[in-house]
């Protein structure tokens, strides 16, 4: 069977993963995984009750790691959000991740990792390191929710649909992450030029503003339910659709950098060009000083942390 996806992690997120991918048709069958074998079993379950609903067939059950290693994607999304803090999950990750990316491996995979467990860029370089994968087919989900969010915010505020909106946030999937106003454009307009035009429609915008609601995003929807997963599912069923289409889509993620962006040595969300072998290559746009220098902070978030594993 083609397009078989592997979810490490049958909580909230790798459940809401599935879900997007079986809705959207973008894969032939799922298996899940986790430590809780039963709770593995009961979200195939549930997810075949969508069987009648697709568009098109699909298998999903539940299964062991050698399952898994069969896969061409396996989607990393174990852990969960324990505080407003995605770094605070740095060590539990970890143990997670040295014990069991090594033991997919054993089993022959020789697929792509999604990786979206946070922190995510941590754990993407993490999962590299331990897999022993080429770089490009280690990816994680990175700023791709970040960016969703940022074109959400910016449709209401500037009243235009978001799918009509190009905005990019960049750097880590985290507190420091950067969103991108100076590229922000309008089907090719850029934003900043359409606000000078329109003074009178939008005397309003505060790009601080916007940037607190984007950085907060993850947070006010965590409040109110102790998780967040339908857009993390829909970022997810993205970039897995890019893979197994090959469709050299232009795509937020976590891409281990190498110069790019004056940066280099680790993963970071940057746009990116996704197709058959993960990673193609990393699309430059171009930033003005001060998101550079917040990007370059952004980075250095990162560094810092990496060098706390030991790795
Ligand atoms: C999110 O941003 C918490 O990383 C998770 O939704």
């Amino acid at each position: 069977m083609n397009n078989k996806v592997g979810i490490i992690g049958a909580g909230h997120v790798g459940s809401h993963c599935a879900y997007a991918m079986l809705i959207q048709g973008v894969c032939d069958k799922i298996i899940f995984y986790d430590v809780n074998k039963q709770r593995a079993v009961s979200q195939a379950l549930d997810c075949m009750d969508t069987l009648s609903f697709i568009p098109h067939r699909a298998e999903i059950t539940a299964g062991e790691l050698k399952d898994i290693a069969e896969c061409d994607i396996v989607v990393i999304s174990v852990g969960g959000i324990q505080s407003e803090d995605r770094m605070s999950e740095l060590y539990s990750s970890h143990d997670i991740i040295k014990e069991i990316v090594p033991k997919i491996m054993e089993c022959g995979f020789n697929g792509i990792f999604v990786v979206i467990t946070n922190p995510v860029d941590i754990v993407t370089y993490m999962v590299q390191k331990y897999s022993g994968l080429p770089h490009c087919r280690v990816i994680g989900t990175g700023t791709g929710l970040d960016s969703a969010r940022f074109q959400r915010i910016l449709s209401t505020e500037i009243n235009i649909n978001s799918q009509s909106i190009q905005g990019w946030v960049i750097g880590e999937h985290g507190n420091s992450q950067v969103p991108l106003f100076s590229s922000a454009s309008v089907n090719g307009k850029l934003l900043t030029e359409l606000i000078k035009e329109n003074p009178d429609k939008f005397s309003n915008i505060n790009f601080e503003k916007i940037e607190e609601k984007v950085v907060g995003a993850g947070w006010d929807i965590y409040i109110g339910k102790n998780s967040t997963e339908f857009g993390i599912g829909c970022t997810c069923a993205k970039l897995v659709r890019a893979v197994f289409h090959d469709e050299k889509t232009v795509l937020p993620c976590s891409a281990f950098l190498r110069g790019e962006y004056k940066n280099s040595g680790i993963y970071t969300g940057v746009p990116a060009v996704v197709g058959k072998n993960g990673v193609e290559y990393i699309v430059k746009i171009s930033l003005n000083e001060k998101e550079q220098a917040k990007f370059n902070m952004s980075c250095k978030v990162i560094k810092e942390n990496i060098k706390k594993l030991n790795l």
